[in-house]
């Protein structure tokens, strides 16, 4: 057999152990983004190992159990029942034909990029690493991480897996495939589940897009095939960078707007009605969750090596981050205007979650905001049913912290009550009634009549 037609053999042969669900899948990294695909692909009649280094993770899972707001443990235990298995043990990537890495990609302190999970996760692989074995990275990332970051550690036990495209690449010999797919989830979102959200998938190689194009299809409604890893990976952002500038866009309209004495929630919904060209974007009390904030920093520090600087992200950073001081301003002055000062102010922030019915904390805006209350000499407690307690993280300490409860008589003893996540569960109603002054950084108490005096939107 010739090079030429090697790849396209092994291609049919992982094809047909696809179709046929001989195929074994290994998910990477079962967080948020790693834990829903291993129970479509298992739902899909794959035998799916997921492989974590968070040993509580794997036993929770082990028990039937789930760790993840939205996922019922009645979830886990049938997909166990289905095979389902989680292990810390990567000497069992050597089983698995295809295996998809969901690890953090965060920013360090210095706001660069840190990429020592997909590096470890990598290194990990790679001695295990099997000829025909399909690798594909989904962890959000700059343009070239696939190339130049996974493609050599995998490389370093001999096996190839070279960097070509276009027409004469089509068969490129290949000993194992390499793409990358960036995740498009959206938590919380319940119009769009996993398998109906396209996925773009880009290879090393025009094989490595068709070994991972033919996973994929069997699980999601369509598969969008790029020329390389680099589109796939600069899709992903531009669709962050996208959501990032048109949200600093409604947030600096929305200060003007305050100023003006023009109701911005109203404008957006008006221009909403307006059939194409478009699209609604609503302002808060600054940017949260692990993408957002976080991934168009990934192209910034990228592009700092082409001599290119990409103002629109840093603007966009510039306006989203004065968010949450915006916020502390305007408790700062709707105090003042009850003749209180901030300092020894007892408040209550709604919501620690970074957005509404979601179980994730991360780069939320409220622990911002509880900061700089604290800083001001406030007294600041929270209230999150999806967070009985806080501890410490990364940027902030709030171990110890506990929610406190929303009943008419604990609301009454804030000297105000920020409304920061405008989670569903919440009774506006009751607590505007029940507070003695309302900050809403949601506009979450639009439709609400009586009571409008405590009300003050920023
Ligand atoms: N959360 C989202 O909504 C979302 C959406 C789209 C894309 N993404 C991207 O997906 C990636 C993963 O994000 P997430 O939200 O699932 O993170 P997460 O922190 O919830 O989960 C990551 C998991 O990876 C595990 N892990 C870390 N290092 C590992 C290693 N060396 N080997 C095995 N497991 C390891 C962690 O223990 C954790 O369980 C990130 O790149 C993120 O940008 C996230």
């Amino acid at each position: 057999m010739s090079s030429q037609t090697l790849s396209s053999a092994s291609i049919a042969e992982l094809t047909k152990r696809i179709q046929n669900r001989q195929a074994k899948v290994g998910i990477i990294g079962l967080g948020y983004v790693g834990l829903p695909p291993a129970l479509l692909y298992t739902e899909q009649k794959f035998t799916v190992t997921g492989f974590d280094i968070d040993e509580r993770k794997i036993s929770t899972l082990h028990q039937g159990g789930s760790y993840i707001y939205r996922i019922e443990a009645s979830e886990i235990k049938q997909a166990r029942e289905q095979g389902f298995d989680a292990t810390s043990d990567y000497g069992r990537i050597k089983e698995m034909d295809a295996i998809i890495i969901c690890v953090p990609t965060p920013l360090d302190e210095r706001r660069e990029p840190d990429l020592t999970y997909v590096e470890t996760t990598a290194e990990s692989i790679a001695p295990h690493l099997q000829k025909s074995q399909l690798v594909v990275l989904e962890s959000t990332t700059y343009p070239g991480t696939t190339e130049e970051l996974v493609l050599p550690i995998l490389e370093k036990n001999g096996l190839r897996c070279p960097i070509a495209r276009g027409p004469d690449a089509e068969n490129i010999a290949t000993d194992f495939y390499l793409a990358f797919s960036p995740e498009r989830e959206d938590p919380g979102n319940k119009q769009f589940g996993l398998a109906q959200i396209p996925k773009v998938v880009g290879g090393i190689n025009p094989p490595s897009g068709r070994a991972a194009a033919a996973i994929y299809t069997q699980v999601v409604s369509r598969v969008v095939p790029v020329s390389s890893t680099r589109a796939a990976e600069m899709a992903k952002l531009l669709e962050n960078i996208f959501r990032c500038v048109n949200i600093a866009l409604v947030n600096e309209l929305k200060q003007l707007s305050l100023r003006m004495g023009i109701d911005i929630w109203e404008v957006i919904d008006a221009a909403a009605t307006k059939p194409f060209g478009f699209m609604p974007f609503y302002p808060g009390p600054g940017l949260g969750g692990h993408c957002i904030p976080v991934d168009p920093f990934y192209l910034s520090w990228k592009a700092r090596e082409y001599d290119f600087a990409t103002r629109f992200i840093e603007l966009a950073g510039e306006v989203n981050t004065a968010m949450p001081y915006h916020v502390v301003d305007a408790i700062s002055e709707a105090l003042n205007k009850k003749r209180k000062a901030m300092n020894g102010a007892r408040l209550l922030v709604l919501g620690v979650a970074y957005k509404k019915d979601v179980d994730d904390l991360r780069e939320s805006p409220s622990l911002k905001i509880m900061e700089l209350l604290t800083d001001h000499g406030a007294h600041v407690d929270y209230n999150d049913p999806h967070f009985p307690q806080l501890h410490k993280m990364r940027h902030y300490d709030y171990s110890g912290k506990k929610s406190v409860p929303l009943d008419a008589k604990t609301l009454a003893s804030y000297d105000c009550v920020v409304i920061a996540t405008d989670h569903t569960s919440y009774d506006y109603a009751s607590i505007v009634e029940s507070a003695q002054l309302v900050v809403d950084t949601r506009n979450t108490t639009r439709r609400l009549l009586r009571h409008r005096d405590k009300i003050v939107l920023c």
